[in-house]
């Protein structure tokens, strides 16, 4: 039961991130509100380490819509600033966050790690022809 409120609740965090986000996309990438709720959804994964995420589930629909949000130099860096500060303001593990867009079959365009400089997100972009 508490189980199903709990999957019920990160739902709803999750489909209000997205319809959040769709709104606001050019300024999503700088109040990073969007990108704490839309990572929120994978909470259970980077506080606990499990269950993976599933493409299709709530977590990996935030990860879409992340990636959705990180469509210009502007905004991936943005975003990556973000998550940065989730890691090293809130403490979050580090390695879970990085794995996520794996597990969901997204590429963020950036590699999540706390020594990843954001400032020069958009030369790897660049590389990777996007
Ligand atoms: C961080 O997450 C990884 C992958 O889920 C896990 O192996 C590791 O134990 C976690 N570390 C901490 C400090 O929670």
């Amino acid at each position: 039961m508490i189980r199903i409120r709990y999957l019920t609740t990160v739902f709803a965090i999750g489909v209000a991130a997205i319809l959040f986000s769709r709104s606001a996309a050019v300024s999503a990438a700088d109040d990073c509100s969007t990108v704490t709720a839309l990572v929120s959804a994978c909470s259970s994964f980077v506080t606990y380490g499990s269950p993976d995420p599933i493409p299709g589930s709530p977590c990996c629909v935030a990860m879409t819509t992340l990636n959705n949000l990180a469509d210009s130099g502007d905004n991936r860096r943005g975003v990556c600033r973000c998550l940065m500060d989730l890691i090293t303001v809130y403490s979050s593990n580090a390695t879970a966050i990085a794995t996520l867009p794996g597990f969901c079959g997204v590429s963020l365009g950036f590699t999540i790690d706390p020594n990843t400089d954001c400032e020069y997100i958009d030369q790897y972009a660049r590389l990777e022809g996007r």
